[in-house]
């Protein structure tokens, strides 16, 4: 049986229908899952003067009369809904709008490059599922998505791990079919990877919020993993409006960016497009995580719990008043039961006995 490793950069073949030249909001046109209005807050700072609030602008775009039912779940990806954040903004002069990555259908961000991936290179005739075993070292978010997605297309995956890894990410990659080695993860598809993470989301993250804030969002906000997210969507948003602001948020003890520990800066994240990068510490982001959980009604991530206490700490800040800050919160918290956000509620549940 031959192994095909695969090294290919992503495609187009997202329904991102963006045409990547500065426009107004006229030339947003979505997919046909997209609803067709949109609705914009009135921004604090005018919310409170004395002139009448202008009414909320509504779009309709005219669509063609089809069935809205995806062809088969890869097309639910991306187009992910945002969301004003309402109970944890006190004190605030900017509005919150989170973007849900926990809602693509693998619950991650990384559902798109999985997607891209594996399109672009059958698209190449480079992969094909009668001939082709593929092959994915990464054990978080992307192993995932790339197993969910491969398993829609007849795919055969093999994910080699480290044994560290907890074992119901190993029953979630089994559950899409996925065989499971464990090993030190070869390196070799990382760099692919990497630059498929920033293509795929100057192609579809960033049109995605420049359209469904209708060009008015002011600040982006995004955690720094291998830098994709912000590298692409920044890219993006700036070049339709280079006065938009990129900040990135990175973890306080093992802060890089901002240049306090020794590391290497991922090889693809742009810092040149980056304003500011602001350090949040582990316990303020799980805090943060569970009370978006408990007062938004938010299930996310830790990481999600990060981005959004950079994005209230912008949204105090006087020169932010009346400004649309949009956050990107990249994954679902189902997926942390196992980690320190769930510990205080598994130990509550452990001891809980029957009254
Ligand atoms: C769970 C999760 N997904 C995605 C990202 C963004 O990753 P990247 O910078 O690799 O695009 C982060 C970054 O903090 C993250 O924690």
């Amino acid at each position: 049986m031959a192994l095909s490793s695969w090294f290919v950069y992503p495609s187009l073949f997202y329904t991102s229908t963006s045409s990547h030249s500065p426009c107004n909001s006229s030339c947003s046109s979505k997919s046909k899952w997209r609803a067709a209005s949109v609705t914009v807050r009135t921004p604090k700072a005018q919310a409170s003067s004395p002139s009448p609030s202008p009414s909320p602008v509504l779009i309709i775009s005219r669509q063609e009369e089809v069935v809205n039912i995806a062809e088969d779940v890869t097309q639910l990806i991306g187009n992910t809904p945002m969301v004003y954040l309402n109970k944890l903004v006190q004190g605030c002069v900017a509005n919150v709008a989170a973007k849900l990555e926990s809602m693509q259908p693998c619950r991650s961000v990384k559902d798109r490059i999985g997607l891209s991936m594996i399109s672009d290179a059958e698209q190449r005739g480079a992969i094909s599922p009668a001939k082709t075993i593929l092959v994915e070292p990464t054990t978080g978010n992307t192993g995932l998505a790339i197993a969910f997605v491969a398993a829609t297309k007849g795919y055969k995956v093999i994910v080699t791990m480290p044994a560290s890894i907890n074992v119901e990410r190993r029953v979630l990659l089994r559950a899409f079919g996925a065989h499971i080695v464990l090993t030190d993860p070869a390196k070799g598809l990382k760099g692919a990877v990497d630059k498929a993470k920033q293509i795929v989301h100057f192609e579809t993250t960033g049109p995605e919020i420049w359209e469904d804030t209708m060009g008015s969002v002011d600040i982006f906000v995004a955690g720094i993993g291998t830098g994709g997210t912000i590298t692409g969507t920044g890219r993006y948003l700036k070049m339709m409006n280079r006065d938009i602001k990129v900040v990135g948020v990175e973890p306080a003890e093992t802060s890089l960016i901002s240049g306090e520990n020794p590391g290497c800066i991922p090889s693809i994240l742009d810092v040149r497009l980056l304003d500011e990068v602001l350090k949040v510490t582990n316990d303020e982001a799980v805090e943060m995580a569970r009370k978006l959980v408990l007062e938004e009604g938010l299930l996310v991530g830790i990481s999600s719990g990060a981005a959004a206490v950079a994005a209230l700490a912008l949204a105090r800040r006087p020169e932010n008043t009346g400004k649309l800050i949009t956050v990107m919160f990249p994954s679902f918290g189902e997926r942390y039961i196992p980690t320190v956000l769930f510990h205080s509620i598994h130990e509550e549940m452990r001891g809980f006995q029957q009254s």
